[in-house]
């Protein structure tokens, strides 16, 4: 995609180096709870699933530098989503014609007999557009493991475009998700540049996960989402039929939609007659401005588990100059879908880790700035709850400051007249000319706002009403700047929930 097929990178070579180079990362760097590459570039989520007790999580991983290159799969593993243990590099483009280019995105499962199947898109070299310019093609391989040791599968690409009909282009072809239906048998979904243009996505189908069938296009973009679609996947989730894609390019639709890439849920159904795809609705998943590339897994007792990469190629290039790890995965969030809209909310092991609990009830804001006694920090989950003091003269703003100081904050502001969600995050210490800011419309009850924050060292992800939307972004703010405050344009009555949220060290199991 962004290189022709290139050099090799060994795999024992990146194990070396990120063994010995991620002595250098200062801990400091890293946020408590979310996760962060071992050392280097993180991108998107890849290999979510559960394997032999414990849940994996691979990265789009540049363990080299902190920008966006030779693409292998980081490896890390976790018995509760919040504390992660790193694992070495799981798979490097050491294969030239198969994926020197890049391991690109993908999805993991595991085999009946007991193996760790990876599946991911390899850049290859060989490609050629109609007007004779050399490109990469993408092409879909696979790697097998036992956890911690994977082997590339001798048979790669399992797929290639010599699969695809006449209309799709094989310089953008990838990102596969695989699955197993409950008859033993596997399906993945691959996105797909078409040849006008437009990203679709394409279903193949397999009876072993290592020999394809091209079954057909499950869904294709119109132009009303972006161009090209990444990183699909598609589940069942409470009755419904649910695609998830990142489309790039795309044009802002009110504040539904934003320009660049997003990450866009369809929610639906599959036909009984014809077994086609109906998407009845699309949604954003995130209105933040730092999310991409959703990814999710089915746990053992069932819940359905969504991760993202928190960033956006839109406004990635705030690496410092010391810096030696860039990039951070959401806290992985428990998804559901309640009146065909999505509802997300941070896994339920996340409360193990609250401690030191400050509350109010009935607070009085009018318009002043307020803080509140304890109510502060800068790695806490908050749980506010704002409506009018007198519903006979409604308040027309609240504003919520965090990580503050004299010079520093984040701010959250609410417009009940317009449902107004807006978050401004101009003054939290970045020193380039990104996007800062971003609003999206709340629905339903609008006067009463609930909403629950996880702050992180870097980071803010947002939940309102329950989690029928939400915000995340990230923040390079110093960590002294741990204020946070309130203020109201009329007369609110307010809840404040606070606890301290402990890190990875003094977890109490
Ligand atoms: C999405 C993406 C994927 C690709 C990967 C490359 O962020 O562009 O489509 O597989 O990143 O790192």
């Amino acid at each position: 995609m962004r290189q022709v097929a290139g050099p090799s990178f060994p795999l024992w070579e990146s194990r070396g180096y990120e063994s010995h180079f991620s002595n250098y990362v200062d801990e400091a760097e890293r946020p408590f709870l979310h996760l962060t590459p071992l050392v280097g570039w993180m991108n998107d989520p890849n290999g979510f699933s559960y394997y032999e007790g414990r849940y994996h999580l691979f990265y789009q991983y540049n363990p080299y530098d902190t920008k966006w290159g030779p693409m292998h799969w980081g490896h890390a593993v976790t018995d509760d989503f919040i504390h992660w243990d790193y694992l070495p590099v799981a798979i490097a483009p050491d294969m030239p014609y198969d994926d020197g280019g890049g391991c690109f995105s993908g999805s993991a499962l595991t085999l009946p007999n007991g193996k760790h199947l990876l599946m991911y898109t390899g850049v290859a070299a060989g490609g050629r557009r109609v007007d004779g310019k050399a490109v990469d093609r993408q092409v879909q391989c696979l790697a097998v493991g036992d956890g911690h040791d994977y082997h590339k599968y001798e048979g790669n690409p399992v797929i290639d475009e010599q699969m695809l009909p006449e209309g799709c282009t094989a310089e953008h072809f990838r990102d596969p998700k695989i699955w197993q239906e409950s008859d033993g048998t596997y399906r993945c979904v691959v996105a797909n540049l078409a040849a006008d243009e437009l990203g679709q996505i394409l279903l193949f189908s397999s009876d072993d996960a290592f020999h394809w069938k091209y079954e057909g296009v499950l869904a294709k973009n119109d132009g009303t989402y972006g161009a090209m679609w990444e990183c699909p996947d598609y589940f069942e989730l409470n009755g419904k039929q649910l695609l998830l894609l990142s489309p790039q390019d795309m044009l802002p639709v009110a504040h539904e939609f934003h320009g660049g890439n997003n990450s866009i849920a369809f929610i639906g159904h599959v036909d009984d007659e014809t077994g086609a795809y109906v998407p009845e609705h699309c949604q954003t998943i995130d209105h933040g401005i730092d999310f991409y590339a959703t990814q999710t897994m089915l746990t053992p007792d069932g819940r359905r588990i969504m991760v993202a990469w928190m960033q956006n190629w839109d406004t990635v290039s705030s690496v410092g100059p010391d810096d030696r790890i860039y990039g951070q995965m959401i806290i992985p969030r428990e998804i559901s879908v309640v009146d065909d809209k999505l509802y997300q909310w941070p896994v339920r092991e996340l409360n193990t880790r609250r401690r030191n609990r400050v509350a109010y009830e009935g607070v009085r804001l009018d318009d002043t700035l307020m803080s509140l006694d304890g109510i502060s920090g800068r790695c806490i989950d908050l749980n506010v709850t704002v409506r009018s003091a007198d519903v006979n003269n409604p308040y027309r703003e609240f504003t919520l400051w965090f990580a503050q100081d004299e010079t520093f904050h984040t701010s959250l502001r609410y417009r009940p007249g317009k449902g107004e969600l807006k978050i401004n995050r101009t003054r939290s210490g970045s020193r380039r000319a990104l996007l800062h800011h971003r609003k999206c419309i709340v629905t339903g009850e609008r006067d009463e706002l609930n909403f629950r924050l996880i702050l992180d060292r870097k980071c803010a992800e947002f939940f309102f009403n329950d989690g029928e939307q939400t915000i995340s972004i990230t923040i390079p703010t110093a960590q002294a700047a741990d204020g946070i405050s309130f203020f109201a344009e009329g007369n609110i009555v307010m809840d404040v929930e606070k606890f301290d949220l402990t890190g990875a060290d003094d977890i109490v199991r």
